[in-house]
């Protein structure tokens, strides 16, 4: 069932979302060539409670980390560690969850570590703009597909593809809730966005294949070429005219 939220739970998963904005602008400034991925973990856990929060991935059918760190190759679900150093010239994925009296907030962004080659630029030049260009489909009225038939449609004009194997997805007190919102599809199908409905728009775009492999730890996906990957996600709500962005400022 897709959920149409009430004016008082919207306001609550905007402050979970204004939440994980902050986490990932504290982040961001941390971010540099030496730190392993599980100082970027365990700075979210505690910036994340101490904002009134808690983290919204941890023990997520068993997930293991606070937040999700996934490096290069890796597309999502990456589980910090203490032997994985950031190196110049890396890009890096982070993936949040915030949950505020029940509801959850959900959004990614890809980073540099330092100076990156030119192929990752253009990947999460690319990807980024891929996510707001699937963002601008969305209005009461308008149906669901088309965020995903721009999504991939601007991914290949770029050369660039689009994982399908994993899609945004309805949010509330569930971090995972109906519909489901694949990055591809055909455009005028899919049902009929309503406002108040709340979904994570999340494009992963690879600069290589768009096929997938899932590592031995059960959780971390990676690209099947090894080529980088990015991500980038923001929870929104359906208005009227268009959507608001939760996770943001
Ligand atoms: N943002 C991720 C998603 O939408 C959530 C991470 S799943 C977890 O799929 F299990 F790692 F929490
Ligand atoms: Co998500």
């Amino acid at each position: 069932m897709v959920t149409i939220k009430t004016k008082e739970e919207i306001e609550l998963m905007k402050k979970a979302g204004h939440i994980n904005y902050l986490t990932h602008q504290y982040l961001k400034g941390l971010i540099k060539p030496g730190i392993t991925t599980k100082y970027l973990n365990d700075e979210a856990d505690k910036f994340i409670r101490e904002n009134g929060g808690i983290p919204g991935f941890l023990n997520y059918e068993g997930y293991p980390g606070s937040i999700c760190v996934s490096v290069n190759d890796e597309i999502v679900h990456g589980i910090p560690s203490d032997d994985h150093i950031l190196r110049e010239g890396d890009i890096v994925s982070l993936d949040i969850g915030v949950v505020i009296d029940g509801y959850h907030s959900d959004s990614a962004w890809t980073y540099p570590v330092g100076v990156v080659n030119k192929e990752k630029e253009r990947l999460m030049h690319h990807t980024e703009k891929a996510l707001f260009i699937g963002l601008k489909e969305i209005k009461n009225g308008a149906r669901l597909n088309n965020i995903g038939a721009r999504i991939s449609e601007y991914a290949h004009k770029h050369n660039l593809s689009v994982v399908e194997e994993l899609v945004g997805h309805g949010v509330g007190t569930d971090l995972h809730e109906e519909p489901d919102v694949p990055n591809y599809g055909k455009y005028n199908t899919g049902m009929v966005l309503k406002t108040g409905m709340v979904i994570a728009v999340e494009p992963m775009l690879n600069a290589g294949t768009r096929h997938i492999c899932v590592l031995d730890d059960d959780w971390t996906i990676v690209t099947e070429d090894g080529r980088p990957s990015a991500h980038y996600e923001h929870t929104v709500v359906v208005t009227d005219d268009g959507y608001e962005i939760l996770t943001g400022e």
